[in-house]
């Protein structure tokens, strides 16, 4: 049975892959701020009882990796997809954006998720894949942040910090490292304009992480496996 770990689970993709992979067979850890507020996350308890395990946790808190791998319980991973994040300000200008703001964004978007990824990576099993929900708006080629700049500026953040981790690491990483751009989804996020929903963006995650798993690559990869330019 394969371990997999969800962090931001609560509603929108992350809920959806906490889905998926519980009625694929996985024990899956959902991690969440607040799972009382989660009516997803409470139908998934009916549904799948023991192998679904809430950890109650917000991952912008010095303790988060500290307090998932207790709850872990020496649980080694075979998956862990940091999903969590958030838009940041409506009106994403660096002019009248507020440092509370921007810092929360970049921490959340950003300095959370590799700090987490670096804690967990000494809890994985073999050929395990650490995926990190980014987006295509990071990406500098692409440039498609023009709406959304202070957003793309985050997720460009994550990448940069995943590709530095990376250089860190070496040949000694044993373990497959993608940043994830799930397409533009129906959710709370993503809006109702967006051209896919959850049920059609989450298996293509899926596939795409369980292709990965053994490769021991580092990509920017989107939900249909294509390659997304750094
Ligand atoms: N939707 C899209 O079109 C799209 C496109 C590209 C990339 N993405 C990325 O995909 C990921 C999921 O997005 P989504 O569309 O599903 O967004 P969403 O519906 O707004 O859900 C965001 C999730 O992140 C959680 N979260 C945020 N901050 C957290 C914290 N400090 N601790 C714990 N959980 C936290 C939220 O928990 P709460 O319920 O507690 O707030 C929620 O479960 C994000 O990284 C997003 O940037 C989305």
């Amino acid at each position: 049975m394969l371990n997999v770990l969800i962090a931001g689970a609560s509603r929108g993709i992350g809920l959806g892959l906490a889905r998926a992979y519980l009625e694929g067979g996985a024990r899956v850890f959902a991690v969440a701020r607040n799972p009382a507020a989660s009516p997803g996350l409470k139908e998934l308890a009916v549904q799948h009882g023991e192998r679904l395990r809430v950890v109650t946790c917000d991952l912008n808190t010095v303790s988060a990796a500290d307090e998932i791998v207790t709850a872990l319980n020496g649980v080694r991973l075979d998956r862990a997809i940091l999903n969590a994040g958030i838009y940041g300000p409506a009106a994403q200008d660096v002019a009248t954006a507020s440092e509370a703001e921007i810092g929360q964004l970049f921490f959340t978007n950003a300095i959370s998720p590799l700090r987490l990824a670096r804690t967990l990576h000494t809890r994985l099993a073999r050929d395990a894949v650490l995926g990190v929900v980014s987006s295509e708006m990071g990406s500098l080629e692409l440039s498609k942040g023009a709406e959304s700049p202070l957003y793309a500026a985050s997720k460009s953040a994550l990448n940069s910090l995943l590709a530095s981790w990376a250089a860190q690491l070496g040949k000694a990483r044993d373990f497959t490292l993608l940043a994830l751009h799930p397409g533009w989804v129906q959710t709370d996020m993503g809006g109702d304009k967006a051209p896919l929903t959850v049920e059609q963006s989450v298996p293509g995650l899926v596939a795409v992480v369980e292709a990965a798993a053994g490769t021991r690559d580092f990509r920017f990869v989107d939900y249909k496996g294509e390659t997304v330019p750094w």
